[in-house]
């Protein structure tokens, strides 16, 4: 399937944008674990919170749903899952294989879990390093997936230093500290999203978090409860471009999830002169939550601070849109982590750009980004979501239609989304 994208537009109304995909998969995760049965609105019904869903059911747990965002999970206790007769297919989330490796480190079962082609490729060293020092034993290809679980090992609790800002890697070692002997901690080198931390704590496990440190103590339990999941504000995010560079746009996005570690690109876009009022904070079930009205604002070019990357990581693909609409240059370093997403966002969005006209140069860990016209073209998406999503916006300012080849992985994260984008004005249709 692809996008044509015809130019110009204006977005204009008020949306809501599917749920959070961290959050959904966690729910399902500690839902499955805890004692009872929780209840969630707002779940993602994406690809990739569905791998978790079905990893889940194919490990004994029982879930209805989701449907019209609403998922209820009958929890199984620790020690509940039973082992899946079959191999654990994630499909292209590194949430769900990563985080679920430090699950299933701790289960009395063996398991095995493997992915589509681009998640054959992410690395899982950085999961399987730490569980191996925890006492779990797990073969995979070389530092890929599959990965091979074994079974019936007693895991010990440890201080990891973690060598890169990832949640993932944090909330794998957590997740297999709750099952180890004595007190499992992670220090990261710069803070990552945290909903892991909040969410335990919402399930009634206690989490410590001091100075970066955060630990918890092994051998808990979890108890169900009620959730509601805000709307993602990575899947806004093309949306908050996508008004800031179309002139005259004026466009709300509603209960919109503004986790502090998950912010960074309304600060990233408010230091390019983005005009976006943050409207109604409050807070839902322990994260703070907002509408977020957007009108057009001319951009320019900045550097952007290495300390916003992690709060931003998902962001780049569509940030790097909003600079090839600025004027002047935009730089960004400290983002080696991009290499190794869904693709390589560096080189994904260079090659986009570059047949865009937009100048740019890669540089080993960023990108050097300079305003221009944009022209029209046919982009790869090198099957990234978020790579597809981005090109369909830059549309808005382009001088000619653009064809976004290969975008059935939208649906991974943002199922709905040109039919969305499309009542909001983008001039979107998907093909064959
Ligand atoms: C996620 C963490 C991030 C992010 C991913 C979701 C999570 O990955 O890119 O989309 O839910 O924990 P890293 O932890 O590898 O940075």
């Amino acid at each position: 399937m692809k996008f044509l994208v015809e130019p110009g537009g204006l977005l204009s109304g008020s949306i809501r944008v599917p749920g959070d995909k961290s959050m959904s998969h966690r729910t399902v995760m500690l839902g499955a674990l805890a004692e009872g049965t929780t209840v969630a609105t707002g779940f993602l019904e994406g690809q990739d919170a569905l791998c978790t869903v079905q990893a889940f059911r194919d490990m004994g747990v029982t879930i209805r749903g989701p449907e019209r965002g609403k998922i209820e999970i009958e929890g199984v206790g620790m020690h509940g899952l039973k082992a899946p007769a079959n191999v654990l297919d994630m499909g292209n989330s590194g949430t769900s294989i990563r985080l679920l490796s430090g699950l299933l480190a701790a289960q009395t079962f063996d398991s095995t879990m493997t992915g589509d082609v681009s998640l054959q490729k992410r690395p899982m060293g950085r999961v399987t390093t730490p569980l191996a020092k925890m006492g779990a034993v797990i073969e995979s290809d070389e530092g890929r997936p599959p990965l091979h679980i074994r079974g019936n090992k007693a895991l010990q609790g440890i201080h990891y230093e973690m060598p890169v800002a990832s949640a993932q890697v944090k909330s794998c070692v957590l997740l297999a500290g709750l099952y180890a002997e004595g007190r499992t901690s992670v220090t990261e080198p710069a803070p990552t999203r945290d909903h892991t931390e909040r969410m335990l704590r919402g399930f009634g496990y206690d989490v410590h978090c001091e100075n970066a440190v955060i630990s918890v103590q092994g051998g808990g339990a979890l108890k169900a409860t009620s959730l509601d999941i805000p709307a993602d504000i990575s899947s806004a995010a093309f949306f908050l471009v996508a008004a800031s560079i179309a002139e005259g746009s004026d466009l709300t996005l509603e209960h919109v999830g503004m986790n502090p570690t998950r912010s960074g690109v309304i600060t990233i876009l408010t230091l390019m002169g983005a005009d976006i009022e943050v409207l109604n904070e409050r807070e839902v079930g322990g994260e703070p939550v907002a509408d977020l009205r957007v009108r057009s604002a001319p951009l320019t070019g900045i550097d952007i601070p290495e300390d916003l990357v992690p709060l931003a990581i998902d962001e780049f693909p569509v940030l790097f849109i909003a600079a090839a609409c600025a004027s002047g240059k935009t730089t960004l370093s400290g983002a080696e982590e991009l290499r190794v997403k869904e693709s390589d966002r560096i080189a994904s969005m260079a090659e986009g750009l570059t047949t865009l006209g937009i100048e740019n140069e890669v540089t080993p860990d960023g990108i050097v980004i300079s305003g221009g016209v944009m022209s029209g073209g046919e982009v790869n998406t090198f099957h990234d979501h978020r790579i597809a999503m981005s090109f369909s916006v830059a549309a808005l300012r382009a001088t000619g239609t653009i064809q976004v080849n290969d975008c059935d992985h939208v649906a991974t994260s943002f199922p709905g989304f040109a039919a969305l984008a499309a009542g909001t004005g983008l001039r979107i249709s998907e093909v064959g």
